[in-house]
């Protein structure tokens, strides 16, 4: 692996242990086109795949036909309005309104390890943005500068690799040497040209990950057509709908086998995400920041950064896309300490009391979960100012003392001397209409002058872009930190952004509100951090709406979704596992009948589902029918014994239910493979059917493993059917075999050891 630059041939190859990608930069006049990406291959002189011998020829050949050229061949930074009519890379507007650029070769470096992105606020200080990072001396980097000598601009393209992974990290920087101001109107992280002959006959599948609140990131897929298919946020967020996401494939790509490209971006606001397919059936695939409420006026002198995209190409299907994307985000990108360690299992009062609770009824919620094993007391939202719902207080970050008499010192001291950890809840980058906050303030609210502005869940965001707003807010988060033994603190965003206004903006800077605002949740999270290294951060927005990779900086774990209910987990967790590691996957047991479903659903159930993730409760512990909370100890017992496989090891899906329909499977298996955590889960019975095989994943071939049932599933059943010792290739061949279990919603976890 590493980045070799050859200076007879001109070409950069950057390899990953599995796969090469090739950059060639064309005589004379210095397009920098993208060759090759995909297995590994020799470092041959890949100059022949320019075409350059072949019509439509590069225009040094022909200038007559400058466009032809200009509209097939595969630019690696596309520009726009200069003959190249697919979706470019870059729009930048001159001072005298032309929207055209074109950036060729100027010069390259390569060096060892990679330097982290940096966005300026508007005060001047600057905020390091999040990126994958070289803790160990494992990386190499090429920056390839080119250059728009018209528009006196340059384009700094960054491409990293880490010797230990199979992503490439790329990412964008525009300077301007120029003397007058340009505006960037769009500016994509990654630009990817794949020439029709990748694909053979067939065009390939897309792949995305969509959804909305309680039903996020469900998994689409669908051949991929003439024209754009496109996912996107302009929320101002990632958002519930859609992520920034996209896999192609072959058309038989599966889970263990088949050839995928795919792309995210490291970002936590508005992106798009897309691939094209153009008259020649070439395929040019793009990720950025979305160009919708996005102008940046780039003065002389300065720079911008994009956020960084990962690419990925991998011949083993989405497990082998999954692992990819998780031990880059584990080894590479979760700074927390809490990265590889058990995280404490906890107990939030959201479905447990809503808005209606105070220090007695917390303190009886988490004597009951101590006394279960539960860990840590997380109080959620309606804590402060006179908040009872969610019409008001937010922005008020004093402690409501009718609810909590003693405040949150009274509140900690009490879990302290139970032996529980307190965890608190946040959405600081809020304010409520009805809130001092907002009499005190109310130009502090993101808004156009003039219009009223659009009020969710009737909230406004503050806009944090603004300095002494963004300290207010910290302040308010620190010294609550201060006041009380407080381990945890759950982040929330409870809306999306909207009537994009600053005080603080000329008309020419406004359109910088959207992107800057990202950054400053990235400030006041790194602050946060810096100032409190131990604490415990969870981020959430409405459930799932900001589980990204930007996040993952930040935050070991996210809360995957508002819908607790298990069954639909299934769909939810499948999605966001193919992307993020399960160790960043908030998964709690609720009460049944759930709360958003009024689905009925058996606790052992719950409790596999939410395993496979950073496991706790979300229910009245005091409520639940005895031999529910009998059952607590028992499961997190499980996640003691089982944590550090799905914390730590590979995750391989087995089955969907949203294709079986019956039934859903997958597994976790350590590294070293010793051992594996399969769980099954029956969604329906099958009437007149066969009791089914299950073949397992990512064991050692010639190792020899027993299985053992850990769940309570059939017991008896399974003892019949359980095969003793086998070796893996056997397990991974024939399989086991699982019963059908009588009725809806039934689980069987299986432990999988060597011996
Ligand atoms: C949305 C979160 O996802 C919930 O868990 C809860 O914290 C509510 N917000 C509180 O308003």
């Amino acid at each position: 692996m590493g980045i070799y630059f050859d200076e007879e041939s001109r070409l950069f190859f950057i390899e990953t242990k599995s796969t090469t990608m090739c950059l060639a930069v064309t005589d004379t006049e210095g397009f920098l086109n993208n060759v090759y990406y995909g297995a590994k291959i020799q470092r041959d002189n890949l100059r022949y795949l320019l075409r350059t011998g072949v019509g439509p020829f590069v225009p040094s050949v022909n200038e007559r036909d400058r466009g032809s050229y200009l509209d097939c061949a595969r630019m690696e930074f596309p520009s726009s309005g200069v003959g190249d009519y697919r979706p470019s890379s870059v729009t930048i507007a001159d001072c005298a309104g032309h929207d055209s650029s074109q950036f060729l070769y100027e010069s390259h470096r390569i060096y060892k390890g990679k330097e982290c992105l940096y966005a300026k606020l508007p005060e001047g200080s600057n905020v390091r943005m999040p990126a994958t990072f070289d803790g160990e001396g494992k990386a190499e980097t090429l920056e390839i500068t080119l250059s728009d000598d018209v528009l006196g601009i340059k384009a700094l393209l960054s491409y990293s690799v880490f010797d230990d992974s199979d992503a490439i990290l790329k990412s964008v920087k525009l300077v301007n040497d120029s003397d007058s101001t340009v505006i960037i109107e769009k500016l994509m992280s990654s630009c990817l040209d794949l020439d029709k002959g990748v694909w053979g006959e067939q065009t390939p599948d897309a792949v995305t990950l969509s959804g909305t609140w309680a039903r996020e990131r469900r998994i689409d897929r669908r051949p991929l057509q003439r024209g754009t298919t496109e996912v996107y946020s302009t929320r101002g967020e990632t958002s519930h709908q859609f992520q920034p996401f996209m896999a192609l494939c072959d058309r038989n790509t599966d889970d263990a086998t088949g050839r995928i490209y795919a792309q995210t971006l490291i970002w936590s606001g508005n992106f798009i995400c897309g691939s094209s397919m153009d008259q020649f059936d070439n395929i040019r695939s793009y990720i950025g920041i979305n160009p919708e409420h996005f102008k940046w006026n780039l003065k002389p002198g300065e720079s911008f950064q994009a956020p960084e995209a990962v690419l990925v190409y991998t011949e083993d299907g989405f497990d082998g896309m999954s692992h990819i994307f998780h031990d880059l985000f584990r080894d590479h990108l979760i700074r927390s300490p809490y990265l590889h360690k058990e995280r404490p299992v906890l107990i939030n009062n959201w479905e447990a009391t809503y808005f209606d609770f105070n220090t007695e009824k917390l303190l009886s919620i988490a004597s009951e979960a101590k006394k279960c094993g539960i860990e840590m007391l997380v109080m959620d939202d309606g804590w402060f100012g006179k908040r009872s719902d969610d019409n008001s207080s937010l922005g008020d970050w004093v402690v409501n003392e009718d609810k909590l008499p003693g405040g949150l010192k009274a509140l900690s001291d009490g879990l302290e001397k139970m032996g529980m950890k307190f965890g608190i809840w946040f959405e600081p980058e809020m304010v409520s209409p009805d809130s001092d906050l907002y009499l005190a303030h109310p130009d502090w609210a993101i808004a156009v002058p003039g219009r009223k502005p659009c009020k969710m869940r009737n909230q406004y965001v503050l806009d944090i872009t603004r300095s002494e707003v963004r300290d207010h807010v910290y302040k308010c988060v620190s010294d609550i930190l201060k006041s009380a033994k407080i381990s945890y603190v759950k982040w929330d965003m409870n809306r999306q952004l909207c009537d994009l206004g600053s005080t603080q903006f000329d008309p020419e800077s406004m359109g910088r509100l959207s992107y800057l605002y990202t950054i400053s949740v990235y400030d006041l999270q790194g602050r946060l951090l810096e100032e409190f290294p131990d604490l415990l951060l969870e981020n959430c927005s409405g459930g799932g709406a900001r589980y990204d990779a930007g996040m993952l900086f930040y935050s070991p774990q996210i809360w995957c979704s508002d819908d607790t209910d298990a069954y639909e987990r299934l769909s939810i967790q499948a999605g966001t596992e193919m992307l993020y590691p399960l160790s960043t996957m908030g998964a709690h047991v609720s009460a049944s009948p759930n709360h958003i479903t009024g689905r009925v659903m058996p606790f052992d159930v719950r409790g596999a589902v939410a395993l496979s993730g950073t496991f706790g409760y979300e229910l009245d512990i005091t409520k639940i029918p005895e031999e529910e909370r009998e059952a607590i100890p028992g499961q997190v017992e499980l996640y003691h014994r089982y944590g550090e496989i799905v914390r730590e090891g590979d995750y391989f899906r087995i089955a969907r239910e949203a294709e079986t329909v019956y039934f859903d499977a997958w597994m976790s298996v350590l590294k070293d493979k010793s051992k594996a955590l399969l769980t099954y889960i029956q969604c329906k019975a099958y009437p007149n059917g066969k009791a089914r095989v299950i073949r397992l994943k990512g064991l050692d071939p010639d190792s020899s493993y027993e299985i053992k049932l850990i769940g309570t599933g059939e017991k008896k059943t399974w003892e019949a059917i359980s095969p003793g010792a086998l070796s893996g290739k056997t397990l991974m061949n024939a399989g086991i075999i699982v019963p059908l279990l009588p009725g809806d919603y039934a689980q069987m976890m299986f432990e999988i050891s060597t011996i």
